[in-house]
């Protein structure tokens, strides 16, 4: 055993103690010089990361700690479309541009969300959706953008969020605006535009609901296997399926059989898997703080250890990194949870919760 594994290991099992208290204690004892979750995914052959975004520069304490346990950053909403494109034609690119500045000088890698979503577009595109819709308004868009970043984003999130069998069409796809415009045919577009703006870059497709057993579980898979096997026959450049991972153990459990089997079928398909926006909804869960921490480490290491056992994972990517600026906190959602959430692997204060040792400990048994 190499020095390196040895201290992981070491450091390991030391920090199983957090799985029986709050893990606060512990994670305290922890010097400047122990392992982060950067090194430990190194070491495993991964990448790890979370979402932000330039607000938080000025919040030291949480600039150290991103820098400490991250490869990689995501932009909350940076690199959506109603901030990239506000008006038609105008383009304000100064968020994104500081955010892939901050993670390249940090030696991250930089993930792009979202070229095309639901959701989150400027009201000039809406309309013009609505209206005349132009093949031109998804497409040059997207040569736009990916052109500008060509070879310094690595992996796009091209389309986000497809699926929604609740609208109740036979393909189990979403009545969306782009779907409306370009009938089924706006996501191959999407790829199509990527790839031919930065063929090196890995596309994938992103979506929410597919890892727990809920109402529409089952249909939100097979509609989700079915899109995605129709794009690898018609051979669109597609590489990997993200999965946002927002975990609710508690309205929408996860059965390790049902998800493994699902990933499964992904993985069959020639695609990688990627875990892109991790967090759980613990607002109804847990009488105490322990016992929240304790469900969302469980849950954590339960759903990791189904998606690495496929070996077809790069990234593990919270949606955020510390509870202080969780987006289950904002004035839209926190209202809605009740209470104050925990859902990521850090505290207000940035100390390593059992979430953290959760991570650590998927990715520091299964390498790559
Ligand atoms: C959320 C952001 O966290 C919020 O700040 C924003 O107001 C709305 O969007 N799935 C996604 C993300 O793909 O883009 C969403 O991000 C969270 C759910």
């Amino acid at each position: 055993m190499n020095r390196r594994k040895f201290l992981l290991l070491s450091s390991l099992a030391w920090a199983g103690l957090a799985f029986r208290g709050n893990g606060i204690a512990e994670a305290q004892q922890i010097s400047k010089r122990s392992l982060t979750l950067r090194d430990i995914a190194r070491g495993s052959g991964y990448d790890i990361g979370c979402a932000m975004t330039t607000s938080r520069f000025e919040d030291k304490l949480f600039m150290e700690a991103v820098r400490r346990e991250c490869s990689c950053i995501v932009a909350e909403y940076q690199s959506k479309r109603h901030v990239l494109e506000p008006s038609r034609g105008m383009f304000d690119f100064e968020g994104m541009d500081r955010l892939v500045a901050f993670a390249h000088k940090n030696k991250m890698k930089f993930r792009g969300h979202t070229l095309v979503w639901h959701a989150a577009n400027p009201a000039w595109l809406v309309a013009e959706l609505n209206d005349v819709p132009k093949e031109g308004g998804l497409t040059e868009y997207i040569a736009k953008v990916v052109g500008r970043y060509r070879g310094r984003v690595h992996s796009w999130d091209v389309v986000n969020e497809a699926i929604n069998p609740a609208d109740g069409r036979s393909d189990g796809l979403r009545e969306s605006i782009w779907l409306k415009a370009f009938g089924t045919s706006y996501i191959d577009m999407a790829f199509h535009a990527a790839h031919e703006a930065d063929p090196n870059a890995s596309l994938v497709y992103n979506d929410y609901n597919t890892e727990g057993v809920w109402k529409y579980g089952d249909a939100w898979r097979s509609s989700t296997i079915e899109m995605l096997a129709g794009m690898k026959a018609r051979g669109v450049p597609i590489h990997a399926y993200g999965m946002q991972a927002h975990l609710d153990p508690n309205d929408r459990p996860i059965d390790p059989k049902v998800l493994a089997n699902f990933l499964q079928e992904i993985k069959d398909l020639g695609l990688r898997i990627q875990v892109t926006e991790l967090d759980v909804r613990d607002f109804k869960l847990g009488r105490s703080v322990e016992e929240k921490n304790r469900i969302a480490a469980e849950t954590t290491k339960l759903f990791l250890d189904v998606v690495l056992s496929l070996s077809v994972t790069d990234e593990i990517l919270t949606w955020g990194l510390s509870d202080k600026y969780s987006w289950l906190n904002d004035s839209k959602n926190a209202p809605f949870y009740g209470g104050i959430p925990s859902p990521l692997p850090l505290d207000w204060k940035m100390v390593r919760k059992p979430m953290w040792y959760a991570i650590a400990k998927s990715i520091a048994v299964k390498t790559k």
